[in-house]
């Protein structure tokens, strides 16, 4: 048997029944072929796809003429995969391949330096305040490390269909108050699946995936995409393939994280992605006693370096026990109905986000 068509073979399957959706090909450690005997090693992050991973070898391999298999199972990813950097871009335009996202108007990628600043709830929030002001809104957790998106949105057990068209196959993004909600981490089996999944294997689906999704009948008016923290090879490889029309950055107000807010600003000017501004969430408190605000990292700086990085301070959104307690009901605090300053604040942030992007007439 000849490697190269083993090989074919082999990136020809889908495990799609354990809810991945890269091939056999894709976890490779080691292969041999002597003959019609085959020995493979291949990654799987549990004990758990052994069975179903062995089966699957040997279906795929024995109409080749395989006799003997044999597979040995490794927890360590492929070495390779891991490392990887994505594709180095031709020299003269890294850009060319960017491709407009099916039926989408606006994409908004929400980022942040780190995670556990609420980047999650200012870009739920964000697509729940340009739903309240009437428009089709999309919402698309990116973040394959901790995708919380559809928890807030209540919509963590939807179900997810996929069908076939003329394009591919099509995911349809289930519906919660009103918007439409995907999540990379629907793809994954259950919410126990080893972070490992998440990781290099995921990322290779990834974008693939961005372009994969059926948002409904009408086209969206926005999309709003909550990426993974930080500023590494996911979000360039966004930059570089998907026509996006503008970034957020979410910080707090600590000194520490406006050095993440310049290294944001500077991968998405280098990726060529307009940055609309910077949100800076829990940037104070209000007792709920006195009414007085407290302003617990100090004097918030986040404005100043906004505009020496030419962009602005969208808005500020206070510490408020509502949002993570409206997170955790699956409502986001813009749609319950209340009436915080948290809401309004977002509501005005969105107001100046369609000001921004329709203004330039783009
Ligand atoms: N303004 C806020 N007031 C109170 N709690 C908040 C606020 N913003 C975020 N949280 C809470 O902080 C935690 C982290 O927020 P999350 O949006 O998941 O962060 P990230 O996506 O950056 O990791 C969550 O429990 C969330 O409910
Ligand atoms: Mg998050």
């Amino acid at each position: 048997m000849a490697l190269q068509g083993v090989m074919d073979a082999l990136k020809r399957t889908t495990l799609q029944e354990i809810g991945v959706s890269f091939s056999l090909s894709d976890i490779i450690k080691d292969i041999r072929i002597s003959g019609d005997d085959v020995y493979i090693k291949i990654f799987s992050p549990s004990e758990k796809y052994y069975d179903y991973l062995r089966e699957k070898i040997k279906s795929t391999l024995k109409p080749l003429g395989a006799k003997h298999i044999e597979v040995e199972f490794s927890q360590e990813p492929p070495v390779q995969r891991q490392t990887q950097p994505p594709p180095p871009p031709p020299p003269q335009n890294p850009f060319e391949n960017r491709r407009r996202i099916p039926k989408v108007d606006k994409v908004i990628l929400v980022a942040s330096g780190k995670g556990g600043v609420g980047k999650s709830t200012v870009a739920v929030n964000i697509a729940s305040a340009l739903r309240r002001l009437g428009y089709n809104v999309g919402y698309l957790d990116a973040d394959m490390y901790g995708p919380s998106g559809p928890t807030m949105f209540g919509a963590k057990d939807k179900k997810v269909i996929a069908k076939e068209t003329p394009e591919g196959t099509k995911i349809i993004a289930p519906e919660a108050h009103g918007v439409k909600v995907m999540s990379i981490g629907f793809l994954l089996p259950s919410e126990d699946t080893p972070v490992i999944w998440r990781g290099p294997v995921l990322f290779k689906a990834l974008t693939q995936f961005l372009f994969d999704i059926d948002w409904g009948e009408e086209n969206l008016d926005f999309l709003v995409v909550d990426l993974p923290p930080g500023t590494g090879d996911i979000q360039i490889t966004i930059g570089q393939t998907v026509e996006v029309d503008g970034a957020i950055i979410v910080t707090t107000p600590q000194d520490v994280a406006l050095i993440d807010v310049k290294k944001g600003i500077q991968m998405f000017n280098e990726v060529q992605i307009p940055i609309i501004g910077v949100v800076e969430n829990m940037s104070y408190f209000i007792c709920p006693d006195s009414g007085k605000k407290y302003e617990i990292f100090g004097k918030s700086k986040t404005a100043d370096v906004a505009k020496d990085y030419s962009t602005e301070l969208l808005g500020q959104i206070p510490t408020d026990p509502k949002v993570a307690e409206f997170s955790d009901l699956g409502i986001p605090v813009v749609l319950a109905k209340e009436d915080s300053t948290v809401t309004q604040e977002f509501l005005s942030i969105a107001r100046k986000l369609v000001e921004k992007l329709t203004r330039k007439g783009a």
